[in-house]
């Protein structure tokens, strides 16, 4: 019977875990934007000269909005909310980067419920902004 609890809890440890790890924004930032806007985000990806907008330096977003990081509509921009994007070369990444949704703590103090992906790319962004 011992052996049996014993196995069990093991098995637990693998298994009972169920809370999704934290998605790597940096990492899925490399994977999904970085082709455009750049390695270190300064809107100068491997395809930037390539497109007929050049793609945003995200590293100045909070300087462009008198030093405030617009978490809001970096969301809506990454999500691409439909149809109010569409004459943009960037691509929409609601459907690529769906899935469980956290509430996001926006600059207003309010809270937005955003998929986890997107929120960690977000945080990474905040991350990188310089003055
Ligand atoms: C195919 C190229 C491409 C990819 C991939 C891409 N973007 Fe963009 N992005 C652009 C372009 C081009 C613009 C500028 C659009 C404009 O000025 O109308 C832009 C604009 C933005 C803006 C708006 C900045 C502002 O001034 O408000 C944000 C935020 C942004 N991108 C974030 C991202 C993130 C995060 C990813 C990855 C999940 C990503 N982009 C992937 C091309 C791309």
């Amino acid at each position: 019977m011992r052996w049996i609890a014993a196995f069990g809890a093991l098995a637990c440890l693998a298994a009972c875990n169920t809370t999704p790890p934290t998605p790597d924004g940096a990492q899925l930032y490399d994977e999904n934007c970085a082709v455009c806007h750049g390695r270190f985000a300064q809107g100068d990806g491997v395809l930037a000269r390539d497109l007929p907008v050049p793609p945003t330096d995200l590293t100045r977003l909070a300087a462009k909005n008198g030093g405030v990081f617009p978490a809001e509509q970096v969301i809506a921009q990454i999500f691409g909310y439909p149809g109010r994007y569409q004459s943009n070369p960037m691509p929409e990444f609601g459907a690529v980067l769906a899935g469980r949704p956290v509430p996001y703590r926006l600059e207003t103090g309010e809270t937005v419920d955003t998929p986890a992906a997107i929120a960690a790319i977000v945080d990474h962004l905040k991350r990188v902004q310089t003055e």
